[in-house]
């Protein structure tokens, strides 16, 4: 991999020891990976948070790079913690696990990261340090990096914990994959027959993922979907499998620029599926459940202003049944962005909203759950496999149908 002088520099150590580690992880990486350089990046999210997932190696990690002086060069955002970070006792969290949280997210901050916890930095950063068409950028989180890629058109690869924590501290990533031209052209298409539901975009997600794990689909017939429908897509999408990207005939931005026949001639294979179909792979991909359901999340990804405005609408002149919880995760920053009134109308119906943190990279057992609902195709695939919590995937008109009644 070609460097320049400044990179030599860093790498020899002339910027210090954080900086020469941080660029000797992207070097590495990029050797790896076959990237013939470096290449800036306009910003950083950086996964790797939560106390439940990264344990004592993550925060060893982090003293490293606080002793060392470590700092951002760009603006660096954080995914969800393991709590709530002022409403972690609330919550049921072991004050144990919210010291070791605290620390991790105390390292983060000293190493000039915005803590703000959340995986829609492509929804609450957009005004402050907006990611524009064709920006490189080093996120990880894989429902941000599909967003990112493919409905704002920046660019970048699924980045892990230590790389784009490497990648904000040098402000480089090695140029590979979602970086380069040739890489983001579509190689599937996949046509859909019928109207999709918001509850269809989780499963064409999981569908896609499942089926065509490592490749990039031109997706048509979709009409006009809301970019909630699309964020529950995305996230299904990457969860299920290995994608970074999709396009949307007609909506997403490389598809409506791009030069349709260098898009046409790399697809290699084309698939039609209906609603009727996807409907029905659902039992496959999430099983129902047996019994009563009495939890339900909903907020993966987090909530954002069009969700809450929806669920508002939704709950309106209803309130919980005795015994029935739904939990609602989101960012703090956005919470506090919204209407007052719009927030006390959810709570009001008895919902719990959290921030900071989600259902899936908090310690949910210990708040007593053990089963749950959800309208999350990709809560409904790691529930399960990291938190052994029996979940079933719903729609949330059905969530809300199981757990409310009139108020
Ligand atoms: Fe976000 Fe947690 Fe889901 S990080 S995408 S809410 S698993």
């Amino acid at each position: 991999m070609e460097l320049t002088g400044d990179e030599e520099k860093v790498l020899g150590g002339g910027s210090g020891p954080a900086r020469e580690l941080a660029m000797r992880i992207l070097v590495n990486l990029g050797e790896l990976e076959g990237a013939d350089s470096l290449i800036p990046i306009v910003s950083a999210h950086i996964s790797g948070v939560s106390y439940k997932t990264g344990g004592e190696g993550l925060i060893k990690m982090l003293e490293r790079f606080h002793d060392d002086g470590g700092k951002v060069s760009v603006p660096s955002s954080l995914n969800p913690a393991g709590m709530d970070l002022d409403r972690w006792e609330g919550m049921g969290i072991d004050p144990a696990f919210a010291e070791k949280q605290g620390r991790i997210i105390e390292l983060y901050s000293s190493l000039g990261v915005q803590t703000t916890c959340t995986c829609i930095p492509y929804e609450i950063f957009s005004r402050v340090h907006p990611v524009g068409f064709g920006d490189h950028i080093a996120w990880g989180e894989s429902n941000a990096v599909i967003y990112a890629n493919s409905m704002l058109g920046a660019r970048t690869n699924r980045e892990g914990a230590i790389s784009c924590l490497a990648s904000a501290i040098v402000g480089r990533t090695p140029n590979y994959g979602m970086h380069l031209d040739e890489r983001r052209l579509p190689t599937i298409e996949v046509t859909i027959e019928g109207e999709l539901t918001p509850l269809h975009h989780d499963l064409l997600g999981a569908y896609i993922g499942v089926n065509f794990n490592s490749e990039i689909p031109l997706i048509r017939g979709m009409g006009s979907p809301e970019r909630p429908e699309l964020k529950h897509m995305g996230a299904a999408m990457a969860a299920k499998g290995g994608l970074a990207l999709y396009h949307v005939e007609g909506v997403t931005p490389e598809s409506k620029r791009c030069d349709p026949s260098s898009f046409e001639n790399n697809i290699k294979e084309r698939v039609e599926i209906s609603t009727e179909e996807l409907s029905a792979v659902k039992e496959e991909l999430y099983p129902t459940i047996d019994g009563e359901i009495d939890t339900f999340v909903i907020g993966c990804p987090q909530l954002g202003e069009f969700e809450f405005r929806r669920l508002n609408r939704a709950l309106e002149g209803k309130a919980l049944l005795p015994g029935k919880r739904i939990l609602a995760f989101t960012s703090r920053d956005l919470l506090s962005s919204l209407d007052v009134e719009l927030v006390r109308g959810v709570e009001r119906a008895g919902v719990e909203i959290y921030r900071d943190t989600c259902m899936v990279v908090s310690p949910l057992d210990m708040m007593g759950v053990s089963r749950a609902g959800t309208d999350s195709g990709k809560a409904a695939h790691y529930l399960p496999r990291m938190s052994r919590i029996s979940t079933e995937l719903m729609p949330i008109e059905m969530i809300i149908e199981k757990a409310t009644g009139p108020r």
